[in-house]
């Protein structure tokens, strides 16, 4: 088989009758099928007994995929653990937030400090990896599955203090980091530390902590934790299996796991887009940028999605004719090499049965979901390795930061309602609007590649960080920040500077008060055209010059975005939560100084996205959002890879409704 997009999903034969294996495989040749993903909840099959082990099943589907000619995603199976687990080992279970210690049931259900669920994943990886290591249909492990939740029993409350012990060494740093004078929490000794809970600091939920840096600590923690169950896994796999790609699904935007603390350790990154139901096509595309963000801009897997439906929502539209397929260039555009879906066929029971999938109860190919479904792998296998491996060349970065999320989200003040990925999408969207390709990157980042680097409501900074910023603009970059950035430590204490803390010498600027209002509530910014909300803080600028002013009340005339030079380069405050045509023109002007707005910016239903494959050929990905054809310009001559359709410089084409192009210059 050539080189391709990978093309599949999750596969699930051991809930049916070996007859419906061989419809299975009839109709993955009729969809150009090629990767399956097994096992994922295969743990009550495999090992049916502690003591007993069955492999007859998984055998059986391996080699079958093998004699198909099809490549296999091998799950480790240990996302759910088996009743006879949970019934002798009760400490598996997880205690909840609320302090509920659970009793068996659904999934994702173990508690990541259990030593049983350790002692029992890992043994089981590693049969599975010493049993099928060299199986010719393994393509790549898959550990787990979507990893998340939160467990506060007592085995994690040890282990936390174990963790807190190695990170802040003694109690009097960890008191100062906590800051425990404040009511009285100053701690004595280690067992005093309590997981912060509904029992504990928390009231009106996870966002509502008396001890912010008790909090933030938890958060990392049972990031952490659960990391460690993975690398546990991967461990075992690997003492039998030194070299296939081991990997585990994310969820995107997923708040609870701070994804960039996981991602060294996995070999690709690989996800689960299932935008929500309204989220502008910007959404998944941000999601899409962070996953290929993970591996320094390596391509990722988009591992699951689904062809028509969920069914985990209250309401669960389906995906139109042609979303599919255009979600599914996007994902490609954005850096995916291999396409999954959850799932291949739906299952006969239990709370997904009514989720869409490639082939539904009746087993029919004549279905539109199928129709859509083969005639994309149709198009991936003649798209072939033409995108194989490429990359996005970015000179624009954002940066994504979880510390700053959950800091941002559990702070008393000013706002509840300024919501991290809402601030982070406005930002992100402006800058896909004016056609510009963008990284999002950790904090942590090399940022010297980027000629503009956004960073929106970076409530913590960290480290280095203000003079890697402050290098970009040095050197002749464009730093943009916003309100709220800049305010505290990783600790989540307040800076004892004049706000923007560390960013203040780059955006000159000094905030002494901020003013917050209901969401109904407009400041206008006249020089903009456009409004702001939630959050007003008062600039004083220190050297920065106003680009825009508050309209309204007793700060009227005082800055709402400022532009502060800064070495060769810039560094621009936006103080209030713009509306989205503020931003899109703030950042079209910053994208503007240095060249990067892109052919076709302005168009209001297309997205374009850069990708330079292997050999140096830059692709053009033009994918249309709307349902009226886009009437466009070619900025070049190309070729459409999808159609082999010549399109000549300065000639006029049509992108059909949802359509997409891929140009290659030639
Ligand atoms: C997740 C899981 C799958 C399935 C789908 C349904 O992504 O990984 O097992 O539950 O959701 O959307
Ligand atoms: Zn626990």
């Amino acid at each position: 088989m050539t080189d391709r997009i990978r093309y599949g999903g999750d596969h699930n034969p051991e809930q049916w009758p070996e007859e419906v294996w061989d419809a299975d495989h009839r109709l993955f040749t009729r969809a150009g099928i090629d990767t399956l993903t097994v096992g994922v909840f295969s743990w009550s099959l495999t090992q049916p007994a502690e003591d007993t082990c069955d492999f007859t099943v998984l055998d059986r589907v391996l080699d079958r995929a093998a004699a198909e000619g099809r490549r296999v995603c091998l799950a480790t199976g240990t996302a759910a653990v088996p009743p006879w687990l949970a019934k002798r080992y009760p400490e598996v279970n997880r205690t909840d937030f609320e302090g509920r210690r659970h009793r068996y049931g659904q999934r994702h259900n173990f508690c990541p400090s259990s030593p049983a669920y350790r002692r029992l994943s890992t043994a089981l990886a590693g049969r599975l990896a010493e049993r099928y290591a060299d199986h010719p249909a393994l393509l790549a492990w898959h550990i787990g599955n979507e990893y998340g939740g939160a467990c506060y029993c007592d085995l994690c409350a040890a282990a936390f203090r174990g963790w807190l012990r190695e990170r802040h060494g003694t109690l009097d740093a960890l008191n100062d980091a906590w800051c425990t004078t404040f009511w009285s929490h100053r701690y004595t000794d280690w067992d005093e530390i309590e997981p912060p809970s509904a029992l504990t600091e928390h009231w009106r939920g996870p966002d509502h902590t008396a001890f912010q840096g008790t909090t933030l600590d938890y958060r990392r923690f049972m990031t952490d934790a659960l990391l460690g169950c993975f690398v546990a896994e991967k461990e075992a796999v690997r003492a039998h299996d030194p070299d296939t790609p081991v990997t585990t699904n994310f969820m995107g935007m997923y708040r609870p796991l701070d994804y960039h603390r996981w991602a060294p350790h996995l070999d690709f990154a690989s996800w689960d887009s299932y935008p929500p139901l309204d989220a502008p096509p910007t959404w998944p595309a941000l999601a899409h940028d962070l996953m290929r963000g993970l591996k320094d801009g390596a391509p990722f897997w988009l591992m699951e999605q689904t062809p028509s439906t969920t069914a985990c929502r209250d309401v669960n539209p389906l995906r139109r004719p042609g979303e599919l397929r255009l979600a599914t260039f996007q994902a490609v555009a954005h850096g995916a090499d291999a396409a999954l879906y959850f799932q291949l066929r739906a299952s006969r029971g239990a709370c997904e049965k009514y989720h869409g999938a490639v082939v539904g109860h009746a087993g029919r190919d004549d279905t539109r979901v199928f129709r859509e479904v083969a005639a994309l792998g149709e198009e991936l296998a003649a798209l072939g390795d033409a995108t194989l491996g490429a990359r996005t060349p970015a000179r624009t970065a954002l940066l994504f930061d979880w510390d700053s999320w959950w800091a941002l989200e559990m702070s008393d003040g000013p706002s509840r309602l300024v919501r991290y990925q809402d601030v982070v999408h406005a930002y992100y969207r402006a800058a896909r609007a004016s056609g510009a390709d963008v990284d999002v990157v950790p904090v942590t980042a090399d940022l010297t590649p980027y000629d503009v680097v956004l960073a929106p409501v970076l409530h913590l900074v960290k480290g280095d960080l203000a003079a890697r910023l402050e290098a970009v603009a040095e050197r002749g970059g464009t730093v943009l920040t916003t309100f709220l950035s800049g305010r505290a430590d990783e600790h989540d204490r307040a800076f004892l500077t004049d706000v923007p803390g560390p960013l203040a010498p780059l955006t000159g600027v000094r905030v002494d008060e901020w003013d917050a209002r209901p969401p109904e509530f407009v400041q206008p910014v006249p020089e903009l055209s456009a409004g702001a909300r939630l959050v007003f803080e008062i600039v004083l600028p220190r050297g920065a010059e106003p680009v825009a002013t508050y309209g309204a009340d007793f700060y009227a005339g005082s800055p709402a975005v400022t532009r502060n030079r800064f070495g060769a380069g810039e560094g621009w405050y936006v103080a209030t939560a713009l509306d989205q045509d503020g931003v899109d023109e703030v950042v079209r002007r910053v994208l503007a100084r240095h060249d990067l707005t892109g052919p076709y910016a302005g168009h209001r239903t297309v997205e374009t996205a850069t990708r330079t494959a292997p050999d140096g050929t830059r692709l053009l990905f033009l994918l249309n959002h709307g349902r009226e054809p886009a009437r466009l310009t070619a900025h070049t001559t190309a070729t459409d890879l999808l159609t082999g359709k010549r399109v000549e410089a300065g000639a006029p084409f049509t992108l059909d409704p949802l359509g997409v192009v891929i140009l290659s210059p030639q």
